[in-house]
C-alpha cells in the first residue's frame, strides 16, 4: 500500500509505537486521527506531529475499551478525514506477574484493551474500510503471542487471541478489498517498558522504537501478512519452541527467579 494521502486511525497514538508510527506515516503523506486516554499527552503529541511533519493530524481522546468512545472516534474520524483507509489497533496494556498474583480486574483490563476493543473497533470500521476500496487493518500483537513467556500468561492470552483474530479475518476478507497485517514486536524502548527490569540477559533486549516502526511501515507498504522482529535469532527460537518446546521450558526454568523479580512491577494498564 502506498501511504500517500491515506486516511489512518491509530489507537494509542500519544506515545511509543503508535506515536512513532504516526510520525513515519505522516512523513509519507498520510492523514491521521490518533487516540489516547490522557487528553493532554494526546494534544501535545498531535501538536508536535503537526509541527515536525506538516501533516494533517487530529486527536480524539478517550478509553478505547469504552464502546461510546469507539463510536465517537469513528464519527470524528469520518468527519475529519472523510473516510478511513487504515485502522491500526495499537493501544494496549500489560500487567506482568504470577497468575495467582494478578487480580481479576487486571486480567479483565488486559483482555478488554488488548483483545475485545480491537475486535469491536474493527467490526465497527469494516464497512468504511470496504468503501475505501483498499482497506487495511494493522493489529499490534506481541512476540509473546508467538511464544508464551512465564509471568505474562494473561497478556499472552490476549495478544495470541488478537493474532489469530487477525489471521482469521484476513482469510475471511480475502478478495474483498480489505487486508489484515499482524505485528509481533519484541521488547521495545517505550513508556510501556519503563516498569520492567528484564534485560537482554533474560531475552528482553530493548529495540529502538524507530527501527520497530520502520519494519511496520515496510510491512504495510509491502502488503505483508505479518511483521516479526528479531531476525534469525528470533526465527531459531520460534522453530525450537515448535520442534522442542521442552528445551525452551528448560531455558525458562533456569531464568525463572531472575525473570520473576525483574517483571514483578511491570505494569502499564
Ligand atoms: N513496548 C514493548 O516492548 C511492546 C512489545 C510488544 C508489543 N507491544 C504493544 O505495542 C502497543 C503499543 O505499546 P507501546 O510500547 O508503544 O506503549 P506506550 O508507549 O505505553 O503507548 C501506548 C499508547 O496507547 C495508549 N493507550 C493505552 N491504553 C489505552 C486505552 N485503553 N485507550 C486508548 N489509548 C490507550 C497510550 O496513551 P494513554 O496511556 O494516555 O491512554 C499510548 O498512547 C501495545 O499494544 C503493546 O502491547 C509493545
Amino acid at each position: 500500500m502506498n501511504m500517500q494521502g491515506k486516511r489512518v486511525v491509530i489507537t494509542g497514538g500519544s506515545s511509543g509505537i503508535g506515536h512513532e508510527l504516526a510520525r513515519q506515516l505522516a512523513l509519507k503523506g498520510a492523514r491521521l486521527v490518533l487516540t489516547g486516554r490522557r487528553a493532554e499527552a494526546l494534544a501535545a503529541a498531535v501538536t508536535a506531529l503537526r509541527e515536525t511533519t506538516g501533516a494533517e493530524v487530529y486527536g480524539v481522546p478517550g478509553d478505547i475499551a469504552d464502546g461510546a468512545v469507539r463510536e465517537t472516534l469513528l464519527g470524528q474520524a469520518m468527519a475529519l478525514l472523510g473516510g478511513i483507509d487504515v485502522l491500526v489497533n495499537n493501544a494496549g496494556g500489560v500487567r506482568a506477574g504470577r497468575l495467582e498474583d494478578t487480580t481479576e480486574a487486571e486480567l479483565r483490563a488486559m483482555i478488554e484493551v488488548d483483545l475485545i476493543a480491537p475486535i469491536l473497533l474493527t467490526r465497527a470500521v469494516l464497512p468504511v474500510l470496504r468503501d475505501s476500496g483498499a482497506g487495511l487493518v494493522v493489529n499490534i500483537a506481541s512476540g509473546i503471542a508467538q511464544m508464551g513467556v512465564p509471568f505474562y500468561a494473561g497478556y499472552a492470552a490476549a495478544k495470541a487471541g488478537l493474532a489469530r483474530f487477525g489471521e482469521a479475518l484476513r482469510r475471511e476478507l480475502k478478495g474483498e478489498g480489505v487486508h489484515v497485517i499482524t505485528v509481533y514486536p519484541g521488547a521495545t524502548e517505550t513508556r510501556m517498558m519503563t516498569t520492567s527490569r528484564a534485560d537482554a540477559s533474560m531475552g528482553f533486549a530493548l529495540q529502538k522504537v524507530e527501527d520497530v516502526v520502520g519494519s511496520i511501515v515496510a510491512g504495510m507498504e509491502a502488503d505483508a501478512f505479518e511483521v516479526v522482529r528479531g531476525g534469525e535469532v528470533r526465527q531459531a527460537m520460534l522453530a525450537q519452541n515448535r520442534d522442542d518446546p521442552a528445551a525452551v521450558d528448560a531455558r525458562f526454568l533456569a531464568l525463572k527467579p531472575q525473570l520473576e523479580a525483574a517483571v514483578r512491577d511491570h505494569n502499564a494498564l
